[in-house]
């Protein structure tokens, strides 16, 4: 396989998603040699996925789900390892419990003035860079910024330090892509910048995310050291790049479908639903972490042993044709929800309200202010950053056609 063809690493636009199908339309689970050379059980079918993630005996804890784990310091890594994402029950339902305690819906739904503002900020800046120039990189001048912003701002993390956070993201998802001396040169610094910035908030809590973590109590129990740093870090990265993903995504996808635009415009109550199809046909994360099998299982009719690597493919499952009808047509009038986009059993994503309520008021906002918003290349010619996990394209040129 070229990384042409490659189901996770195919770069350019649409690749990935053909490949899957290729993939799909020979059954639901596949043996596959991953790009980073593992060996991989793929799982493309929507019910077959649904199954293998609320199985208590397919694990994360020994699965090789973070980068650089043989060499890096034991300290340096377990500051951004010790989170739920890699944990099981009932490590992982103590560590999610305590987290839900701080991350409440109070706190991300009193968040949505802001939101507004940040986004209206961001897309005078970008009006101005489209009057310049004819065109923007909607990544970099609205999708990008907005979440790292967002989610720096619940934390508590000061906006002097906001690009220094942004500059040590990019290698921490980089993983594997970037090498072993960007990786750890960021890790660390990054590490440092939040042991500093929690010994701030324990000396003086404030109406913050990061406060009210370090605060958290259940009875005696309480977040460690290295427990806040992974989540922060945890939080900073899985609540970030996908995201953008999300809000880029989309908007590319509507910008290449003027039927489902125009109804859009038209329609502006079908946000919430329009948002959920825009996860489902163009997922912001193409996979889970990976897991393994802590005993033999077996997946339509096909016997997996124990060891083995499980990936699920999150772009397949969330066009599986016996699942949704037409899953490669943006229908915003849908209503067979249910994607997989933000996973699903103990590990569904936490940061789901918040996701969805970036995305309703970005998407909102950009097309009132735009409605003249036009891809200024075309569709075709875009491209992805290769990722195992993220479905991201490179940038998103747009103009207004008016
Ligand atoms: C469109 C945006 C997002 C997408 C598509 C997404 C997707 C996902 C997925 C697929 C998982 C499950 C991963 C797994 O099973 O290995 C997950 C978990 C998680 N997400 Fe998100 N996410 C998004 C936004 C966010 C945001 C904004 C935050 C936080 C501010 C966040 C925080 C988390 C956390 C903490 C987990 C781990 C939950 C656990 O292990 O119990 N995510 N997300």
């Amino acid at each position: 396989m070229t990384t042409d063809d490659d189901p996770f690493l195919a770069v350019r636009d649409g690749a990935r998603h053909r490949a899957l199908a290729e993939l799909a339309a020979r059954g639901p689970v596949h043996h596959l040699t991953l790009a980073t050379g593992a060996d991989a059980w793929v799982v493309t079918g929507y019910a077959e996925a649904k199954a293998v993630l609320t199985d208590p005996r397919v694990i994360r804890e020994g699965a090789s789900n973070s980068p650089y784990g043989e060499e890096m310091p034991a300290a340096l890594y377990s500051a951004l390892n010790s989170h739920m994402l890699t944990t099981d029950p009932p490590a992982h339902t103590r560590l999610r419990r305590l987290v839900s305690a701080a991350f409440t819906r109070r706190r991300v739904e009193g968040l949505a003035p802001r939101i507004e503002r940040i986004c209206a900020d961001l897309l005078d800046g970008m009006a101005k860079t489209l009057e310049a120039d004819g065109e923007a990189d909607l990544i970099d001048a609205f999708a990008g910024p907005l979440p790292i912003t967002v989610i720096c701002e619940l934390l508590g993390v000061p906006s002097e330090s906001h690009a220094a956070v942004r500059g040590w993201a990019g290698p921490l998802l980089a993983g594997r892509f970037v090498g072993y001396e960007a990786y750890s040169r960021a890790a660390g610094e990054f590490v440092d910048f939040l042991h500093l910035l929690l010994a701030d908030k324990r000396r003086q809590p404030v109406d913050d995310l990061l406060s009210a973590l370090v605060e958290v109590r259940d009875g005696e129990d309480r977040l460690s050291e290295d427990e806040l740093t992974s989540m922060v870090q945890l939080l900073l990265l899985a609540g970030h790049e996908t995201t953008v993903n999300l809000i880029a995504n989309g908007v590319k996808a509507l910008l290449a479908d003027p039927g489902q635009l125009a109804l859009l415009r038209a329609e502006p109550d079908r946000l919430p639903a329009a948002v959920e199809e825009l996860l489902r046909f163009d997922s912001p994360a193409q996979a889970p972490v990976p897991a393994i099998t802590a005993e033999p299982i077996e997946v339509a009719g096909q016997r997996i042993p124990a060891g083995e690597n499980i990936v699920i493919a999150l772009l397949a499952v969330n066009r599986d044709p016996a699942r949704f009808a037409d899953p490669d047509v943006l229908d915003l009038t849908r209503d067979d929800g249910g994607h997989l986009a933000f996973g699903h059993g103990v590990h569904h994503c936490l940061g789901a309200p918040l996701a969805r309520l970036e995305a309703r008021i970005a998407l909102g906002a950009l097309l009132e202010r735009f409605g003249d918003l036009a891809l200024a290349v075309p569709a075709d010619s875009l491209e992805r950053l290769p990722s195992l996990i993220i479905n991201r394209l490179v940038v998103l040129p747009v103009r207004r056609a008016g």
